[in-house]
């Protein structure tokens, strides 16, 4: 049996992984010595997300660290992926044993500092044996991260970015969409507004089409980012989503632990339409996952709310 207070610790450090519109897709189930991760569908984004790729994605992310958070409690683990997906959405199962993963036990320090940077980096670069490191990172875990390097490929990136803004916000379903997942701080999930202006922001993001405005400041954020990369896996099942998931978990925690933070412009892969031009620009084979900025940050951002653990945990 595992002791309950570690099982607590390591809930708490796996919510804090990042999720898409910071909905927590995720259930911890404790099965004598094991975890069993779940994918929570409750808590769906049909419309952004419709076949539940950035939900499993965001689930990875949860695995990953609890996983670093394992190995600096002193404790190996191993992972078995999907082990019943058809009957529980059991996506995977975390047994602890054996020797903790150094690297791993280094990258949970991270957790606590990681955090989603919407704001414009600092102009310093990112040194290229850094991003050789977030490279093996996602290399650590199965997946491949490809930086966009010549002005002519960001350039094309932001195009795509203009295109997936334009077409998300130009349908009412996307934007109630995200509208419902607008809220105030004391939520414990969702994208965090001060509770005044909380239900105004529902309603003009509802009511109006912003693509234009939000393409155009995401275009020239992908532009003119520090590093600007793809992250994609071999394939597109669920055990290439969860890996994916784990491999930007990594990413993000190793960029964490040295100063950098990330945001996401992902319209190019959220839009079906535009996933195929994102892939035939990395030219790399496989699948984009996220399209990733990254960079120094001048200032702090607050951490994102999170459900109390005792709301995610089955015991
Ligand atoms: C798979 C995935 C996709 C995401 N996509 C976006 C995105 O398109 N735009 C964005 O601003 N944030 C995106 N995020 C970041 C989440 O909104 C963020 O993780 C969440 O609000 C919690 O905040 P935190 O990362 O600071 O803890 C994504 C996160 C994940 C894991």
């Amino acid at each position: 049996m595992l002791d309950s207070s570690l099982v607590e610790r390591l809930i708490e450090a796996a919510i804090h992984a990042p999720s898409s519109h910071n909905t927590q897709p995720w259930k911890f189930e404790v099965r004598g010595d094991r975890v069993r991760l779940h994918a929570d569908r409750t808590r769906a984004l049909p419309v952004n997300d419709p076949d539940g790729r950035e939900l499993v994605i965001s689930c990875g992310c949860a695995l990953m660290n609890l996983r670093a958070a394992a190995a600096s409690e002193g404790f190996g683990t191993s992972v078995a992926t999907t082990p019943d997906t058809q009957v529980d959405d059991a996506l995977a199962e975390v047994s602890f044993s054996g020797k903790p993963d150094k690297a791993l036990a280094t990258l949970a320090k991270a957790i606590a500092l990681r955090r989603t940077f919407r704001k414009r980096f600092a102009g310093r670069g990112v040194p290229d044996d850094i991003v050789k490191s977030l490279q093996a990172a996602a290399e650590d875990e199965g997946a491949w991260l490809l930086p966009l390097q010549s002005a002519e490929t960001r350039n094309a990136a932001g195009a795509l970015v203009v295109e997936g803004a334009r077409l998300q916000w130009a349908d009412p379903s996307w934007r109630r969409e995200l509208a419902r997942w607008m809220r105030p701080r004391h939520s414990g999930d969702g994208l965090t507004l001060p509770w005044l202006v909380a239900p105004l922001a529902r309603i003009v993001v509802r009511t109006f089409d912003m693509g234009s405005s939000v393409g155009a400041k995401d275009r020239e954020l992908a532009i003119n980012s520090p590093l600007l990369a793809v992250l994609g896996t071999a394939g597109d099942g669920v055990a290439d989503r969860l890996a994916a998931g784990q491999a930007l978990e990594r990413v993000l925690l190793a960029a964490a632990s040295v100063g950098l933070q990330a945001s996401y412009l992902n319209e190019p892969v959220q839009v079906a339409l535009l996933r195929p031009k994102l892939a035939d620009l990395c030219g790399h084979g496989g699948r984009p996952q996220c399209l990733l900025r990254l960079g120094y940050t001048e200032d702090d951002v607050p951490m994102a709310p999170r459900r109390p653990f005792t709301q995610v945990l089955v015991r």
